[in-house]
């Protein structure tokens, strides 16, 4: 399994500090960009990219909850992002962002918000290095899983599996120690966590707990090409 800490919950004032507390328990580091627009909520964007990417080494994915991302993903990719994942509902045939994604060197992942079916997907997750489950509506942290997600989970992993394909399968959104282990045997590998990281009174601890409790309720002892 791999632990995305969102950063979108850490304190914007001391972020290099915040990043580096959790960096030991981290495999991705998770970037919640969202431009008031797409969603509620106005966060950050490539400059903040650059710096993160000047005090880390950690994977930045980035979680694109913008309108219009194509228009940003050159900004991204020279601040040195890692992958930038696209919201399917902002495109049905994603296929040139995809390509986009890959000429500017980027990761690319594609996003299902709840409610939108895993059908909307299926057929590019085999052109995509992350797929995304949203166990919140986008736009905030902190907010209650929405235990249906699961089901859209267990769907992708199944495709994923079937197909045999190496793409991630990632969940966003109230993820806490008594949700990741839901989410881990529906089949999701990677889990972003803010609140329950950052807004714990020990975050590196609560890094750990989150880790430990995936791994003890996945039931698959490990994926492809993982130890
Ligand atoms: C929500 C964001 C999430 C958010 C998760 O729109 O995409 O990444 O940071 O926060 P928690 O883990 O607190 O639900
Ligand atoms: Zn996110």
């Amino acid at each position: 399994m791999r632990l995305a800490p969102s950063i979108l919950s850490a304190d914007f004032a001391h972020l290099g500090a915040e990043v580096a507390r959790v960096a030991s328990e981290a495999d991705l580091l998770h970037v919640d960009v969202m431009d008031g627009h797409f969603v509620p909520n106005l966060t950050i964007g490539p400059p903040v990219v650059a710096s993160l990417r000047r005090v880390t080494d950690l994977f930045l994915d980035c979680h694109l909850m913008c309108t219009d991302p194509i228009r940003l993903l050159p900004a991204f990719a020279a601040a040195g992002a890692d992958s930038c994942s696209v919201h399917v509902e902002i495109f049905p045939d994603p296929t040139d962002v995809i390509d986009m994604l890959r000429r500017e060197g980027l990761g690319a992942g594609l996003v299902l918000n709840p409610g939108t079916p895993f059908a909307a997907v299926q057929r590019y997750v085999e052109r995509v290095d992350l797929l995304l489950v949203m166990s919140v509506h986008p736009g905030f942290g902190g907010q209650a899983f929405i235990p249906e997600s699961l089901a859209t989970v267990r769907e992708a992993r199944a495709h994923i599996d079937r197909e045999g394909l190496r793409t991630a399968l990632e969940i966003d959104g109230g993820i806490n120690a008594a949700t990741i282990g839901a989410a881990a045997e529906a089949g999701a590998d990677t889990f972003v966590a803010g609140s329950a990281i950052f807004h714990a009174p020990d975050p590196l601890a609560a890094a750990r707990a989150l880790r430990a409790a995936a791994a003890a309720a996945t039931p698959v002892a490990s994926l492809p090409g993982e130890a």
